[in-house]
């Protein structure tokens, strides 16, 4: 797919991989529907995407809720005749152990909100924002491309029992898409971002980032530049269908 032209929806467009992934492929010369909760985060986006000549609008919308999913991706449809791509961007982490014990006591378990709220965003959301872009694309018969943005953590992290839940679930379901959809020309793909430096990352307990930064063959943090380069590489090759890419500097084993 040639990116210049393209309508391409990004999910948690406000910030970190979201933002960087629309202003890169707003430099490409793509339009950007960037879907968040936050709109000032939003209004920065666009900002930048406009800044590189690109039609970008904010849409506000849980990506969590069916009804707020089906009515925001037929505006966006409506808004500019049709949606080439989709990147199922959103997500979020409630980092806990499952079970924090001492001398045989129960310190705390990972509380069923902190597992409710990230399956909601990571795995829901993801499933309605691919589920309503490819029927846009059906309709409007266009070869379109879903890519979903996974993460080292679907092997299996300390802290994430959700988070690598959710995040095996979106790579799973880029292969099914792609088995599915490829009827209809459409492509699905995901890709697994290890340590990259954004707001996310950042915000993680620092002994735990320290030691984890330590382990990167690659030796320091991902940039979100570099999921971006990725995402376009996805979107440009057309044999490119069903698979993952990881990008995470060599850590995962
Ligand atoms: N491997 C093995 N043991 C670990 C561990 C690890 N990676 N991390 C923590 N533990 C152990 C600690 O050593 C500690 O053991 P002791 O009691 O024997 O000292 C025990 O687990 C408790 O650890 P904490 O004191 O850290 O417990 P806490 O309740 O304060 O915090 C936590 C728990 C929130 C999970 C914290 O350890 C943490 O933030 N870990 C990192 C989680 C992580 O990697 N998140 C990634 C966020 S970024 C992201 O998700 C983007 C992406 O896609 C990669």
């Amino acid at each position: 797919m040639d990116i210049k032209g393209k309508t391409i929806v990004i999910t948690g467009g406000g910030q970190g991989l979201g933002r960087a992934m629309a202003v890169y492929f707003a430099n490409k010369g793509a339009n950007l529907a960037l879907i968040d909760l936050n709109q000032e985060a939003l209004d920065a986006t666009v900002a930048q995407c406009k800044e590189a000549g690109s039609d970008a609008r904010a849409y506000i919308c849980n990506v969590a809720e069916e009804d707020a999913v089906v009515s925001c991706f037929a505006q966006i449809d409506q808004d500019f005749e049709g949606i080439d791509g989709l990147i199922n961007n959103a997500g979020i982490t409630r980092d806990a152990l499952f079970i924090k014990a001492k001398n045989g006591e129960i310190k705390s378990k990972m509380s069923f909100k902190q597992w409710q709220q990230v399956v909601d965003v990571n795995l829901t959301g993801t499933f309605l924002c691919g589920r309503e872009a490819a029927s846009h694309m059906i309709l409007r018969e266009k070869k379109g491309v879903l890519i979903n943005i996974s993460s080292i953590s679907k092997e299996g992290n300390v802290g994430q029992t959700n988070y690598s839940a959710t995040k095996a679930g979106v790579a799973a379901m880029a292969v099914t898409w792609a088995k599915e959809l490829a009827r209809y020309g459409i492509r699905a793909a995901a890709i697994a971002p290890g340590f990259i430096a954004t707001e996310m990352v950042s915000s993680m307990k620092p002994e735990a980032l320290a030691k984890i930064q330590g382990m990167i063959p690659a030796n320091r943090l991902g940039e979100p530049e570099e999921i971006a380069r990725t995402a376009a590489y996805i979107f440009e090759t057309d044999y490119f269908n069903g698979r993952c890419i990881e990008m995470d500097g060599g850590l995962r084993v």
